[in-house]
């Protein structure tokens, strides 16, 4: 598959993708975005990305293109960079910037958003590790107390420091804790503990971005009769969960069987429990349906 990128009206290779350096997302970070990937070739949970966008844009005072444009843009450059038959699935990011204007923080400097849709190849975790089981490793560094963790913008320099702090652990995953040293998610995905046979996860007043995919998991596990609860768990409840797993758009619901916090420790007995392997399998038939409920509305 080809990358194929959405600029200015246009789509493009990657090549000539190139943003002006008076771009306020490139100055300030002044962006907002929305990820996922395609399922069978259509882009996941897309009306729910997009309601998620234009959360983040009315936190944030920006005005976004019309919805309508943005999902035509999304489904323009989709279909340009699958254009050969038989392609794999692709990641879909969709920006938004404040747009390019007079240097300045003063918002009211910007000219127009700009809107940027990436697609590319989607990088999916290894096979093995969905059968195995992930490492998690909890990090030093907190998450800030003074920021809005549910919108989606585009300063991730504490969560890409936070995931090199777990990299050296030899982690897939880091698990940030807020100033009070709980768990509130990971740097790109949000986590679960599964304990006596239910589930727990992090409440949104910790600070987290409240994934799609977190909401689609804790309505299938509750449309399940598994009850899910949404608290404060620290990391010593983590330690002593009988399972572990972590959602996000791109990885779906990933098993984790080991986690880092003062030492490593295997969780459950070492393999993933069968709350989270009947999570996945509900969570993979939800997408299914997602996706055919799209076709059927695109034809
Ligand atoms: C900080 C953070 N938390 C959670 C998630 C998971 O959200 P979603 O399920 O919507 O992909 C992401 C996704 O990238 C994220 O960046």
């Amino acid at each position: 598959m080809a990358t194929r990128v959405w600029l200015d009206g246009m789509v493009t290779d990657a090549a000539g993708a190139r943003v002006p350096v008076f771009d306020r997302g490139f100055l300030y970070g002044d962006s907002i975005f929305e990820a996922t990937r395609t399922w069978g070739g259509v882009p996941l949970f897309l009306s729910e990305h997009l309601d998620r966008l234009e959360r983040s844009a009315a936190s944030v005072e920006l005005t976004p293109p019309p919805r309508a444009e943005i999902e035509a843009a999304t489904l323009a450059t989709l279909a340009a960079a699958n254009q050969d038959p038989g392609q794999g699935e692709s990641n879909l990011r969709i920006i938004v910037t404040r747009g390019e204007g007079e240097q300045g923080l003063d918002p009211a400097l910007a000219g127009a958003p700009r809107l940027v849709v990436i697609v590319r190849e989607v990088a999916l975790p290894a096979p093995e590790l969905y059968l195995t089981g992930a490492k998690l490793a909890v990090v030093r560094r907190r998450k800030d107390a003074g920021r809005d963790h549910s919108v989606k913008s585009s300063n991730y320099l504490e969560n890409l420091l936070a995931l090199a702090e777990a990299k050296r652990d030899g982690a897939h995953e880091a698990v940030m804790l807020d100033g009070e040293g709980r768990v509130a998610e990971g740097t790109t995905s949000n986590l679960f503990l599964v304990k006596a046979g239910r589930v727990v996860t992090p409440d949104v007043g910790v600070g987290l971005l409240p994934g799609i995919t977190r909401a689609q998991v804790m309505d299938a596990a509750r449309g399940d009769g598994i009850v899910v609860e949404e608290s404060r768990p620290r990391p010593a409840d983590l330690v002593g969960a009988d399972e572990l797993f972590l959602t996000s758009s791109v990885r779906g619901v990933l098993p984790v069987t080991r986690l880092e916090a003062g030492g490593e420790h295997r969780i459950g007995d070492g393999r993933p429990g069968p709350v989270t392997r009947r999570l996945m399998e509900l969570y993979q038939a939800r997408c299914e349906r997602d996706a055919a409920a799209f076709r059927a509305r695109h034809g």
